[in-house]
């Protein structure tokens, strides 16, 4: 609409102001915030801008691949993409405590993302999309459970370590507004208005120790469940859904012999703002729809269930 194209020139504009000639670097992750600052400061700066994408092996089926895909493709904009999904797998080996590997998985990402930067000469700023809500609930009581909540993206100490000064374009601003500012930049739709995705990624939703085959059974699974509820409509009616991979067996029976593989939890949630959350009413068919497909299509498991859990006391992830 037009105040959002007036908004674009005087975005554009004041980060061109800012930035004159310099060269900026952005941590690209794939979602919604990092994707709009990046499509409007390529706006505003172009190859001035250099994105770095880190794959860390914690993503969403073909989430690489679509990313890359949508910025270096189609938008033209300057990504490193940086395939570092060993390294991270290393380094939370052994690990089974959810805030160790939000650490572990944190730290990781800021070493990469560092040496990346170095290797980029005489580059001056570091931007990130940090938006409003970031600045104020930077105090938050959900934001204590997870105590690195987006360190992963909003690298901490990155500006100082690097003596890099911050750009923050869409500090001023609400999600909904970034949203819109996203479509007027010509962003896909369906990143847009894409559920949220925590940093540590599938990291969280792998209970206990992450393994390469548990993130490769989740991710399918994962595939499948938000596949389905894109079908029948229920993708926008719900503020979160994923599937969490539970590295328990049980018993099942597959072509008349006895089987003994792992569960996938699926997890829906209806909220505003994610502090209280309801767990949504998916109708019967569907679930039932999304467990046959998962337990007959994935090998290695054998059984569905469907968590009915509120927040509070049940926190959305199950890690
Ligand atoms: P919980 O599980 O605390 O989640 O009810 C509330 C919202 O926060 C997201 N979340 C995270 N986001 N890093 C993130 O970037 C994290 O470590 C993290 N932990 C939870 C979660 O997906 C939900 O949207």
């Amino acid at each position: 609409d037009w105040n959002m194209q007036n908004y674009v020139e005087e975005a554009v504009g004041r980060i061109r102001a800012r930035v004159g000639t310099d060269k900026v670097i952005l941590g690209l992750s794939g979602g919604v915030d990092s994707s709009v600052a990046a499509a409007l400061i390529h706006r505003a700066i172009g190859d001035q801008l250099v994105c770095v994408f880190v794959d860390n092996g914690l993503l969403r089926h073909h989430e690489a691949r679509q990313t890359m895909e949508t910025f270096s493709r189609n938008l033209s904009v300057n990504v490193i993409h940086v395939d570092a999904g060993r390294q991270f797998l290393r380094q939370l080996e052994g690990i089974t405590d959810p805030e160790q590997k939000r650490h572990a998985i944190g730290r990781e990402f800021v070493e990469i993302f560092q040496q990346e930067a170095a290797k980029i000469e005489g580059v001056k700023w570091l931007a990130q999309g940090t938006i409003y809500p970031d600045v104020i609930e930077s105090a938050g009581d959900h934001l204590k459970k997870s105590g690195l909540i987006k360190s992963h993206h909003n690298v901490g100490g990155l500006p100082e370590t690097l003596r890099l000064k911050l750009l923050e374009p869409l500090r001023e601003l609400f999600k909904d507004e970034v949203r819109q500012l996203g479509l007027a930049l010509g962003l896909p739709r369906d990143l847009v208005f894409r559920h949220p995705f925590p940093g540590p990624g599938l990291g969280v939703r792998i209970l206990g120790e992450v393994k390469y085959e548990y993130t490769e059974l989740l991710r399918q699974a994962d595939a499948i469940f938000i596949e389905e509820l894109i079908n029948a409509g229920w993708y926008e009616k719900t503020s979160q859904a994923f599937a969490v991979f539970l590295p328990i067996k049980s018993v099942g029976i597959i072509d008349n012999s006895r089987s003994y593989e792992y569960v996938i939890a699926l997890r829906a949630v209806q909220t505003e703002d994610f502090m209280t959350a309801h767990w949504a009413e998916l109708p019967y068919t569907l679930l039932a729809r999304i467990s046959n497909r998962i337990i007959n299509e994935i090998r290695g498991i054998n059984r569905v269930v469907y968590d009915v859990s509120g927040k509070p006391p049940a926190t959305i992830e199950w890690e």
